[in-house]
């Protein structure tokens, strides 16, 4: 019988209890990474196990989550990029919606700020002939962002509170949905072809997926983790490293180098964030207010674009625009992909 919950939650993990920044279970790397963290075992079972450690951080998350990330973000210099990945996705969404003519579905994976940001998106013209169902684990996301809609005088929505993975095939669509988006929230798959193949299935025959993520290099190799831990200081710095090399010996022997200056100054910009996440982490717990359910964990299954749009066109989609955020970097990427 496979674990699960808190007892997956430990597996491929140290104790980083102390640490500044949270680590969480290895087993939420890009899968194609596996095999340079040393995890092992048949893929199906490590991709179960994966989704249920994915779902514990998820499902309890608290709206305050996202403001953190944001304040992170600004503290590391950089602007609101969370919100930046969400107009464009809405920009994206938008112009889909007006090439169509009649009633269109939209569908929201990992819902939030991100649907009020498509909605408020859409062109006046366009705001009543949409439907839009919102995909979300976690209830308390999910009806603030739903409460938010209907401040605004939107009624024509569903929220739903599930993963994608639960609830895509048996949402009771009036028909199948036109576009389905995902924004920063696919990556919490460490294999994406899944959930990708799902939504190849359930869209309408020239729908389609529509994903604003944060694309780097940073979690294919525990090298690179390793590299960028040395650059923190906590007080059981020592303790930590030796159980983190213990536990993934690679993580002392050189990672491939990377070649692109794009995904290069992707990773550089990532790391920055995560000390602005440790930063905003500390105070608000120096203040007293930080909740464990506010927490994120570094280890994730972001990936470059090129392994993204691998496996979207491995699923049968074509990809039809690629809209890169910023001018040095591949970290914020909006992409389009359409069913054929
Ligand atoms: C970084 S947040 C982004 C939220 C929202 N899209 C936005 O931009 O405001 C990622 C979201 O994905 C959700 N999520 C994680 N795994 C998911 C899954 N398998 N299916 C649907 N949503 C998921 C999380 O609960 C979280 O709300």
């Amino acid at each position: 019988m496979l674990p699960s919950g808190l007892v997956v939650e430990m597996l491929y993990r140290i104790d980083d209890s102390k640490m500044p920044i949270r680590l969480g279970s290895a087993l939420r790397v890009p899968s194609y990474a596996y095999e340079a963290w040393g995890i092992r075992g048949d893929p199906a079972e490590l991709r179960k196990l994966s989704e249920e450690a994915y779902t514990v951080e998820w499902e309890n998350g608290s709206p305050r989550q996202m403001q953190y990330v944001s304040d992170a973000m600004k503290r590391a210099g950089y602007g609101d990029f969370p919100q930046m990945l969400r107009e464009a996705n809405a920009g994206e969404v938008a112009r889909l919606v007006r090439a169509r003519k009649g009633p269109v579905n939209i569908c929201d994976v990992g819902a939030g700020l991100s649907t009020v940001t498509i909605f408020d998106g859409l062109d006046d013209n366009d705001k009543n002939r949409v439907w839009i169902t919102m995909i979300e684990p976690s209830r308390d996301r999910l009806m603030s962002a739903a409460e938010t809609l209907q401040r605004k005088g939107f009624r024509n929505y569903t929220p739903v509170v599930g993963t994608d993975m639960q609830k895509l095939a048996e949402t009771p669509w009036g028909s199948k949905p036109h576009v389905v988006s995902y924004v920063a929230a696919i990556h919490h798959h460490s294999d994406l072809e899944p959930p990708i193949k799902l939504v190849y299935d359930v869209l309408a025959d020239d729908g389609h997926l529509v994903v604003a993520d944060w694309h780097n290099p940073m979690w294919e190799h525990p090298n690179r983790v390793y590299g960028f831990l040395k650059t923190l200081d906590w007080k059981t710095k020592d303790r930590d490293m030796g159980a983190f090399v213990e536990m993934f010996p690679n993580a002392i022997v050189d990672a491939p180098l990377i070649r692109d200056p794009y995904e290069a100054r992707a990773m550089r910009m990532i790391q920055s964030f995560w000390k602005g996440w440790g930063l905003v982490r500390t105070d608000a717990i120096k203040r007293g207010e930080f909740e464990p359910r506010d927490d994120i964990f570094m280890l994730e299954g972001h990936r470059t674009l090129r392994m993204q749009r691998r496996d979207a066109v491995k699923s049968g989609f074509v990809p039809e625009k690629e809209e890169q955020l910023l001018e040095d970097s591949s970290l914020l990427v909006v992409s389009s992909y359409r069913k054929i």
